[in-house]
């Protein structure tokens, strides 16, 4: 093993606590954090995130090229930032102030490959400069990680990550111990949204906007007139979902309907109920049969309300014995201070990378 590498486990013998730069750059977000991990607590000295949303949403979804291109102009400017704002040495230069970090933990994949290898060059270099060893992060297991951000969760736990990308049901029996149970056989959660949100002319990024829309008709507490959209794979014999078919029923709803225009929070309503109702059915039951003690939630649509309170409800009301963890919203979305977690973790048990080896893996799969 490289000299370098034995850095950052002197660092974790000496003074019992490890400085992590983390760095994700696998979609439309470049980030950068700085956080302290110490026994089994992670802190988070500082987050940025440099959001590429306002570009891309005149193309309604985010163009690989431009996105790589963004990443470029942003990744030294967030990382500087990150290191200022956790007050390592703000009177120093960029080279110089990586004498305080003691490892770089990247997101490697999966992703977009162009925007990945802005974060994993950037990684390497800062790697060879401060002489550190680097910690490979896969971005789901990043997701995951939101949730040991505060929080010390319990063995065995189940994590439904929903993102733009991924819908998953992971069992977590231990760190970086994974079973994915189920997953989406179409469109991911956060890609319904995104196209539900389109078909009714609500912009980009859908989530959001139809959460806001849905927001509207509980304010107002209309009767729906519109029927139910339906529920799929609710009650299926395993764990995966499927939400191609919801966007198409929507697609036919208002394409039946010639008022739809005037009753899109409804439609928004009744889709957001739709999703909701079905990950919370299927998370409940996975938890039950593996007896989960912590339920978690992570990706960029444990972003939503709506989902958190009804899963908050549901724990309560079956009383299930698992105690439901939701990250706080900065750490659903796209974020570094979650990879950067996930890298002290693996750091934590000696899982270090010579730059040489680090390789962006477009799509690299939760192991
Ligand atoms: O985790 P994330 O930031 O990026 C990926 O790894 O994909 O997730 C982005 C996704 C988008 O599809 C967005 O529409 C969705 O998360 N999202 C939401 C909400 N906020 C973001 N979906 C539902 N409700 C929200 N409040
Ligand atoms: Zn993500």
């Amino acid at each position: 093993m490289p000299e370098y590498l034995w850095h950052g486990y002197l660092r974790l013998a000496l003074a019992k606590f490890m400085i992590i730069l983390g760095i994700e750059t696998s979609c439309d977000e470049t980030a950068a954090a700085i956080i302290e991990g110490r026994g089994d607590k992670v802190k988070v000295l500082s987050n940025i995130v440099s959001s590429q949303i306002e570009i891309h949403k005149k193309y309604g979804g985010v163009v690989p090229e431009v996105a790589a291109r963004e990443h470029v102009v942003n990744i030294l400017p967030v990382i500087n930032q990150a290191l200022e704002k956790a007050d390592l040495t703000p009177a120093l230069s960029l080279p110089r102030r990586g004498g305080f970090i003691d490892t770089i933990a990247v997101t490697v994949g999966p992703g977009l490959i162009t925007s990945l290898l802005v974060g994993v060059e950037t990684a390497k270099t800062l790697a060879y400069v401060w002489r550190i060893p680097v910690v490979a992060v896969n971005h789901i297991e990043g997701h995951v990680y939101a949730n040991f951000i505060d929080n010390k969760p319990k063995f065995p736990a189940l994590i439904l990550t929903v993102s733009g990308g991924h819908t998953m049901l992971i069992l977590m029996s231990g760190h970086g111990k994974y079973k994915v149970l189920g997953q989406t056989r179409d469109d991911a959660a956060g890609e319904a949204f995104d196209k539900a949100a389109m078909l009714l002319g609500l912009g980009y990024p859908g989530g959001p906007a139809i959460a806001a829309e849905a927001a509207k008709l509980r304010i107002t507490n209309y009767e729906l007139r519109i029927n139910k959209l339906p529920r799929p794979m609710m009650n299926s014999n395993n764990f995966d979902f499927s939400f191609s078919g919801l966007k198409t029923a929507l697609l036919y709803a208002t394409q039946r309907d010639k008022n739809w225009k005037k009753k899109i929070s409804e439609y928004a309503y009744e889709f957001e109920q739709a999703v909701a109702e079905v990950l919370v059915h299927k998370t409940l039951k996975a938890a039950l049969k593996y007896n989960c003690k912590n339920i978690m939630l992570s990706g960029g649509v444990a972003a939503n309300k709506e989902l958190r309170s009804r899963m908050g409800n549901v724990v309560k009301e079956k009383s299930t014995g698992a105690k439901l963890i939701i990250p706080d919203f900065k750490y659903c979305t796209d974020n570094a201070a979650m990879i950067a977690a996930a890298g002290y973790f693996q750091a934590k048990r000696k899982k270090l990378t010579p730059w040489r080896k680090l390789k962006a893996e477009a799509n690299q799969e939760l192991k």
